[in-house]
């Protein structure tokens, strides 16, 4: 299981941090009750016990159909891609690509990007999955338009609905309107699960089903840790909540940054999915815990001397994988010209273990507080755990500051300010 380590916490004596999880327990209960503020969307806190294992045959049907396709092109923004982004990047290979390859889209507005993917696409069997819960967001919209242009230009309107497939709220919405006329296999994204808590919905789960990962391991982690973090659970047993604590009480002390430091590559895109759940959530009336992330040993190359002497504003989060699947031996060097020969016959993860370590204490030395999130190993089951964990101590940590975890008033005000600068009408 998945576990968290405050172990090496300087800044903080234990018994503070479990009477602050002690008080925490109640935002749990909220959660679990539905007491709370934004109580509309808290689907996802039962989402993975719901779903015990039962994949309906409608979504492992059009999964394989669709996994027929040389690539798949997911449409979608903020909670509506980076979930799938995080599980791909975490376990597919970087190299070469996967059949069907899942390419993304309609997550930012670049023009060399949307011209070279229509041109990548133009020779291919590609199918679409658009993906957006309100159905009206601009982004994916764009793409979306782009890709169903090209679409058009290759097969029949009749034959649309074995090259699309639509992810969108079950009623309203552009989205729904369009999967409806052109017959669509579409999907709902439940109205009590906002975008960035729905990675286990058919928002994450059908591309990812598409693209051969094992959802039902995911959700069985989820549901396991839904099971250790919940409110029938003390609190000291409870991951999420003792995270929710320290980051509570090394917010009092003004440490008003968390960096979410991954150990592996791999991890980067889960380091992304984390930004937009704690920013979204935590990020209003003037409060909240800016969420920023490293990759190591990558980012210590750049941001390393910031950490251990710059502005002592932050704490940091490691984020580690016990045991790896695969094993790399550094070679012997005959003339060991880069003197390197002392690390022969190591291992690589040996290797960049002791760098975490070396990491962990250097960065303790410069004051910085530290604590560690262990994931056993790098597979769907433990993704799945990851997901829930953060999800319950976000909700957790959002309540204690009194603010609404599943609203973001704050991202209109961008959007408003362009729908002005581009015309648009006021009735659309
Ligand atoms: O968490 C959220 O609700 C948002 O970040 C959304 O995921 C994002 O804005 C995309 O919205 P939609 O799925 O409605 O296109």
């Amino acid at each position: 299981m998945l576990t968290y380590d405050y172990s090496q916490l300087k800044h903080l004596r234990k018994t503070e941090i479990l009477n602050e999880a002690k008080k925490l327990q109640k935002y749990n209960q909220q959660l679990h009750d539905k007491s709370g503020i934004g109580n509309d969307f808290l689907g996802w806190v039962e989402l993975p016990t719901q779903l015990n294992n039962n994949i309906p045959a409608e979504w492992e049907e059009t999964a394989r159909r669709f996994s027929q396709k040389d690539c798949i092109v997911c449409i979608g923004i903020g909670g509506s891609y980076l979930g799938t982004k995080a599980v791909l990047e975490a376990l597919k290979t970087p190299f070469g690509n996967q059949s069907p390859e899942l390419i993304f889209a309609g997550h930012h507005l670049g023009t060399h990007y949307h011209q070279d993917l229509l041109n990548y696409l133009n020779d291919k069997d590609f199918a679409l999955i658009v993906i957006s819960k309100s159905g009206t967001t601009t982004e994916p919209a764009i793409a979306f338009r782009l890709l169903l242009n090209l679409l058009r230009s290759k097969v029949s309107e009749e034959d649309l609905k074995h090259h699309i497939i639509a992810i969108t709220d079950e009623k309203k919405g552009a989205l729904r309107k369009l999967a409806d006329n052109l017959n669509l296999p579409s999907f709902i994204v439940p109205d009590n699960v906002g975008g960035r808590y729905s990675v286990l919905t058919p928002v994450g789960l059908i591309p990812l089903m598409i693209a051969g990962f094992d959802v039902k391991a995911l959700i069985n982690g989820a549901a396991d840790m839904a099971d250790l973090c919940h409110v029938k659970q003390s609190p000291e047993n409870n991951p999420a909540i003792m995270y929710a604590a320290v980051r509570q009480l090394l917010w009092k002390q003004s440490k008003d940054i968390e960096i979410l430091s991954a150990t592996e590559p791999n991890l980067q895109y889960i380091t992304e999915w984390w930004k937009q759940l704690f920013g979204e959530s935590e990020g209003k009336d003037g409060l909240g815990i800016f969420p920023a992330s490293l990759t190591l040993t990558t980012d210590l190359h750049s941001l390393g001397q910031f950490i251990q002497e710059g502005n002592p504003v932050f704490f940091e989060t490691f984020l580690q994988v016990e045991e790896l699947k695969q094993q790399i031996i550094v070679p012997e060097n005959t003339d060991n010209y880069d003197n390197l020969n002392y690390l022969s016959g190591k291992t690589l993860e040996h290797i960049n273990k002791q760098a975490t370590q070396g990491t962990i204490q250097a960065h303790i030395n410069g004051d910085v507080p530290v604590t560690q999130i262990k994931l056993q190993r790098l597979d769907e089951y433990h993704l799945g755990q990851l997901f829930y964990f953060f999800e319950k101590a976000c909700g957790v940590s959002a309540y204690s500051m009194d603010i609404n975890p599943f609203d973001q008033p704050g991202v209109e005000a961008y959007k408003q300010n362009m729908f002005k600068l581009l015309g648009k009408p006021n009735k659309s």
